[in-house]
């Protein structure tokens, strides 16, 4: 997931230099495909320590790996970048810095010499047209469930609507915009099915996590028998482009 839409803000940029880049909200993904185009500079920012060691030793020489939190307002103070990538960064916010999602835009203002990039996540509707698409809302319901009764903290998406209104609320111009469908695999059943598992240790209630460890089984069963290999459309991902007004 995600190649299709870097590919796209490829198209955008064109054929204008890179300059000096920041990954706002690292990951292997995003950091690739940013050394791919082999930018002036990069500085990759996670908050979360051990990502920060494992992404350092894909980084260059000339490239910075910090770990930090946007929260701090001193963080990368005075640091400017022709191009800031908020790579699914909002919807990860909530496990880093509840509550900052509406001052996340105007915190990155001043690091933004050139345009934003964002790539969102559209929230999933509360109901499913059809059984395969609802399969992705009880996986991605599953996911959020065993985290909450792990005791750890969910992602929280937000709308293009709502990014583009606060965008424009924090000193932003929006340019350009655009969205793409999710083909959705069983790379990503399994991928979210292997995050219950992982949170099963953290759950109170014995009983309950040798229960969900067999429901999450027959989901993963159900779901990859009916989803197969074509995949299933269900969902969006949207980019945002925009500048310093
Ligand atoms: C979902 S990951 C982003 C995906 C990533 N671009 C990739 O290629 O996989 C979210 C990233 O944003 C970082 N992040 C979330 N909230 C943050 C905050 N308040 N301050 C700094 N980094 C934050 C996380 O630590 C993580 O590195």
């Amino acid at each position: 997931m995600g190649d299709k839409l870097f590919d796209s803000l490829e198209r955008f940029h064109g054929q204008r230099p890179w300059g000096r880049v920041l990954d706002a909200g690292t990951g292997e993904h995003s950091l690739k495909w940013l050394l791919g185009l082999a930018p002036e500079h990069i500085t990759a920012v996670t908050g979360a320590g051990p990502r920060a060691e494992k992404l350092a030793r894909l980084a260059r020489p000339v490239d910075q790996m910090v770990l930090g939190n946007w929260k701090d307002p001193a963080f990368l103070n005075g640091q400017v970048y022709e191009v800031v990538l908020a790579d699914y960064l909002l919807g990860a916010l909530d496990g880093f810095a509840p509550y900052f999602q509406d001052q996340l835009f105007q915190r990155l203002r001043p690091h933004v010499g050139g345009a934003l990039y964002f790539v969102g996540l559209e929230p999933f509707p509360d109901e499913a047209s059809g059984p395969q698409e609802h399969l992705v809302l009880e996986i991605d319901r599953l996911r959020d469930a065993c985290i909450k009764l792990a005791g750890h903290r969910c992602y929280r998406e937000y709308p293009q609507e709502w990014v583009e209104r606060n965008l424009e609320r924090s000193g932003f111009r929006v340019v350009d915009a655009w969205a793409m469908p999710i083909v959705y695999r069983s790379r990503w059943v399994n991928g979210q099915l292997d995050v219950c598992v992982r949170k099963l240790p953290y759950f109170k209630d014995r009983a309950l996590a040798a229960a969900m460890r067999d429901h999450i089984q027959d989901l993963r069963e159900g779901s990859l028998a009916a989803i197969g290999p074509e995949g299933l459309r269900f969902g969006r991902d949207y980019v945002v482009i925009a500048e310093p007004a």
